[in-house]
């Protein structure tokens, strides 16, 4: 059996570490906004690049909460997609905004940026860019829009821990980057966790009261907020892990070059490489194929898990009919939605399984 991920065996590959981190923070007997997390801010803002960081409880609280902390008020409209996780939509909610969605590009499958100016009106407020799979949106044109426009740039990296564009690291070319460490992830902590990143002052000091219920000094309240810390187990795992990110980001790119080199020749859509400007990593690598169903149900029988990101366009829920979006105008969502499939990749992952499930996709296209 061949599973999506499998935490075992980073337990088993870093048990030392975990169980030193749990350790260290129960000497200390200081489980909330301590040293730790203080650490893990300065340590993550170096890799990035980037002057202020602000743990939260997990990436949808990094979005929620950036979006409070640039002033987004009831009604106002944020541009993204349809086609992501569903927490950037629940967390442009949390803040009270209305989610207006813009369709994707079909190699990338991130925002197509020439469909974004029709979308802004007066109610604008900002677009939030998703770096889906790890693969950088189109940030140029983004960040010239936005400028034009005098909107924010919120980006949701949760997918692209240490991805890069123009040689800047994802979530620190808009205005603020959020970030979620939710165990899957590239940098996955033990648990929920999350990070505000952002070189303005002003956000910075919004978002950091806004984690704590608005704060100023105890028990005195500037403005509302909410109870968002990053706990100090979770920042004590990260500050480790921190330090493995590149590795484990190469491993990926390794198990990546084996999918793209094994596949190429089959009936499938590939991910997109990256480029010298565009600098991925691979959280999710995502096919599409027409028989995505069946495919999935061969390798299922063959033991493979597969999962698919995601099986229902965000505007399709229950949840958000009530946005109003038709099939007609998000028709590459829509197309792509049946033929997307995710095949494992993480560290961890050996290679004869890669190659197990390389071939046991070319034997579903009987070519073997
Ligand atoms: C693209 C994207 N945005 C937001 C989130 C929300 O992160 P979290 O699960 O930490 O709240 C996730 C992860 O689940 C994600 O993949």
């Amino acid at each position: 059996m061949i599973r999506f991920i499998d935490f075992s065996r980073k337990y088993k590959r870093y048990r030392k570490q975990i169980n030193s981190s749990v350790e260290r923070v129960f000497r200390r007997a200081w489980f909330i906004a301590g040293p730790e997390r203080a650490d893990f801010e300065k340590n993550f803002g170096k890799y990035l690049g980037a002057r202020y960081v602000i743990g939260v409880n997990s990436g949808t609280d990094s979005i929620a909460i950036s979006l409070k902390a640039i002033g987004i008020k009831p009604g106002d409209e944020v541009i993204t997609t349809s086609h992501t996780a569903t927490p950037t939509v629940s967390a442009i909610r949390i803040a009270g905004a209305i989610p207006v969605f813009v369709d994707i590009d079909e190699n990338t499958l991130n925002i197509n940026p020439a469909l974004i100016e029709k979308n802004i009106n007066s109610k604008t407020r900002a677009i939030l860019p998703v770096h889906l799979y790890g693969y950088p949106a189109g940030m140029a044109v983004i960040k010239g829009i936005a400028v034009k426009n005098r909107l924010f740039i919120i980006e949701d990296a949760c997918q692209a821990h240490g991805a890069s564009f123009k040689g800047k690291k994802l979530g620190t070319i808009g205005d603020v980057g959020c970030f979620s460490f939710y165990p899957t992830k590239n940098l996955g902590a033990f648990g929920d966790a999350g990070a505000i990143v952002t070189n303005d002052k002003n956000i910075a000091e919004n978002a950091r009261l806004i984690r704590n219920f608005g704060e100023v000094s105890r028990y005195k309240n500037q403005i509302e907020g909410v109870n968002s810390g990053m706990d100090e187990i979770q920042a004590a795992f990260l500050n480790w892990e921190l330090n493995e990110l590149n590795k484990w980001n190469r491993e990926r790119a390794k198990i990546a070059d084996i999918y793209l080199r094994e596949l190429k020749n089959l009936p499938l859509k590939l991910p997109p490489l990256g480029n010298k400007a565009s600098n991925r990593v691979w959280h999710l690598f995502v096919i599409q194929a027409e028989k995505r169903d069946a495919l999935r149900e061969f390798l299922k029988e063959r033991g493979i898990e597969t999962l698919v990101h995601y099986p229902t366009p965000i505007f399709k829920q229950e949840a958000y009919k009530f946005l109003g979006y038709k099939e007609r105008d998000l028709p590459v969502t829509i197309k792509i939605h049946d033929r997307i499939l995710s095949l494992p990749i993480y560290p961890g992952l050996n290679i004869h399984e890669v190659k197990f499930i390389c071939n046991s996709i070319k034997e579903f296209y009987g070519i073997v």
